[in-house]
């Protein structure tokens, strides 16, 4: 096996373009804070029309290829995790092959994976797999994670977003997949999905998509932490996980506060499974809450209230960063969890992330999710694979504060926009292409037989 196979390089793209959500508050008529405050979110990335899902997938693959500078023939697998569909049939893959064929590398595995927001996570299994087996033969493995997040007017709305993530994912990486350490858990749920599809729109049931996460959550810590006190066990440790072992912990971010709400319930599952006699600070005067059902609590304001302000410290420490980007881009469902990553190591040094390990909750409605953790090499110092990691994504909340607000009703008229070009044929998207970043692709056109040409913005 190749030694800790993981996530070498990273990349992210999001739209040039945002909506304030004081300025939606207030054209939706709610009252101030709803969104802000109650969900968390402060400001929503949004595409015009001149992009979809491979436009989005090409520019963030161009840029890892530019900023990494690894040679086109040196990667031997790309997946994509994305649940824009905009074909049935083809691909996103197949069109970022556009960018690949012309080095003569058409030798290259991997197509696209959907099940909502976790398309991105089981691409990075699979990348991380094939490197570990009989099939790999020596190159990278690139992952690309992408979406527009866009719901139809109403509740959900403010919960929207757009981007896409990109990672080189190799051997000896300074962000390592640790081994074994997955905890898994799948069923059968209407809580978001996309049946309609002549719509970008999921029908979404707001209130069940909470319980399904929390629930989800909830069982894959319980998988993952028996998974590592096997591990422990058989390296002679014998004690219980808690969170003090993940030294930060990274969600996937369908709007910021479910996240705070997440390490708490996290912080719930620790205080239900420690026996009664383990005097933790944190858990002082929570001893009401003792024999209550993790099942049971998935609605209880009490319990949400209690452990959100008894885990405030630990999500100001291990968790606040990583959300930077959400908050002022909004969701990006596949993308949604690196785009966190992202933001951790834009805001802490090599120094303050080596050695630690990092938790990850991946969650896809339907429902899919996994919580697994990535290990940040001791390395830090200057020109180290971490240091080099995370020096390319400091960047980050500069690039952010370089877009342009435009008003909710621009907003809205470009949300009905999209919803009469999705998918139009024999049109090119109006449009002014300054307003893109420069070196983003955009749609060019779709012809009568619904095939796309892309073009690149100098
Ligand atoms: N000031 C401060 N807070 C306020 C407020 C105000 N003026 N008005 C309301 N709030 C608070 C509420 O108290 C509530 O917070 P608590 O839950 O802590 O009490 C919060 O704002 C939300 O308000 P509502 O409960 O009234 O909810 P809503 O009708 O606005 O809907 C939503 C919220 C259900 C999340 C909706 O936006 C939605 O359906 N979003 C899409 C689905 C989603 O994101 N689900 C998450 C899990 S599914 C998933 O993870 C997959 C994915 O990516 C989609």
């Amino acid at each position: 096996w190749p030694k800790d196979v993981g996530i070498l390089a990273l990349e992210v793209y999001f739209p040039a373009q945002y909506v304030d959500q004081t300025d939606l508050e207030k054209y939706n008529n709610v009252a101030a804070g709803k969104y802000t405050v109650g969900l968390g979110q402060n400001q929503m990335g949004f595409c015009s029309v001149q992009e979809d899902i491979n436009s989005l997938c090409l520019t963030v693959v161009q840029q890892l290829m530019e900023r990494t500078q690894i040679p086109w023939d040196s990667v031997g697998r790309l997946e994509v995790g994305t649940e824009t569909i905009i074909d049935k049939s083809k691909a996103v893959k197949t069109v970022l092959m556009e960018l690949f064929q012309d080095s003569g590398n058409t030798d290259i595995e991997g197509i696209d994976t959907t099940n909502a927001c976790y398309g991105g996570t089981a691409s990075l299994f699979n990348a991380a797999n094939w490197m570990e087996s009989s099939s790999w033969d020596g190159r990278y493995a690139m992952v690309v994670c992408g979406d527009i997040a866009v719901y139809a007017n109403g509740s959900a709305r403010p919960t929207g977003g757009a981007g896409a993530v990109a990672m080189l994912v190799g051997p000896e990486a300074p962000l390592a997949l640790e081994r074994g350490l997955r905890g898994t858990h799948m069923e059968n749920v209407y809580d978001f999905y996309k049946p309609d599809l002549a719509s970008e729109y999921p029908v979404v049931d707001g209130k069940l998509s909470i319980e399904c996460y929390f629930r989800a959550l909830d069982r894959c810590y319980s998988f993952y932490r028996q998974k590592i006190q096997k591990q422990w066990k058989q390296a002679g440790i014998d004690r219980p996980f808690n969170l003090e072992d993940f030294q930060f912990l990274i969600f996937h971010t369908p709007f910021c506060k479910l996240v705070q709400k997440s390490l708490a319930r996290l912080m719930f599952n620790d205080f239900l499974s420690a026996s009664s006699d383990i005097q933790s600070s944190h858990y002082k005067g929570l001893e009401a809450f003792r024999g209550l059902k993790l099942e049971d609590t998935y609605n209880n304001r009490d319990v949400d209230a209690a452990f959100q302000k008894a885990s405030l410290d630990m999500f100001n420490k291990k968790t606040k960063a990583s959300l930077y980007l959400s908050t002022h881009n909004g969701n990006m469902y596949t993308s949604s969890l690196y785009g966190c990553l992202a933001s951790l190591l834009s805001l802490y040094s090599a120094q303050d992330l080596a050695g630690s390990r990092i938790g990850a909750f991946s969650y896809g409605s339907g429902l899919a999710a996994s919580l697994f953790s990535l290990r940040a090499s001791k390395d830090a110092s200057p020109g180290s694979p971490l240091e080099k990691l995370v020096s390319s994504v400091s960047d980050l909340p500069n690039r952010l504060a370089s877009r342009k607000r435009v008003s909710a009703e621009e907003f809205t008229e470009v949300m009905n926009q999209r919803e009469q070009f999705c998918h139009k044929v024999n049109f090119s998207p109006p449009g002014d292409t300054n307003s893109l970043f420069p070196g983003t692709w955009y749609l060019e056109q779709v012809d009568e037989l619904y095939r796309r040409k892309y073009a690149r913005r100098p």
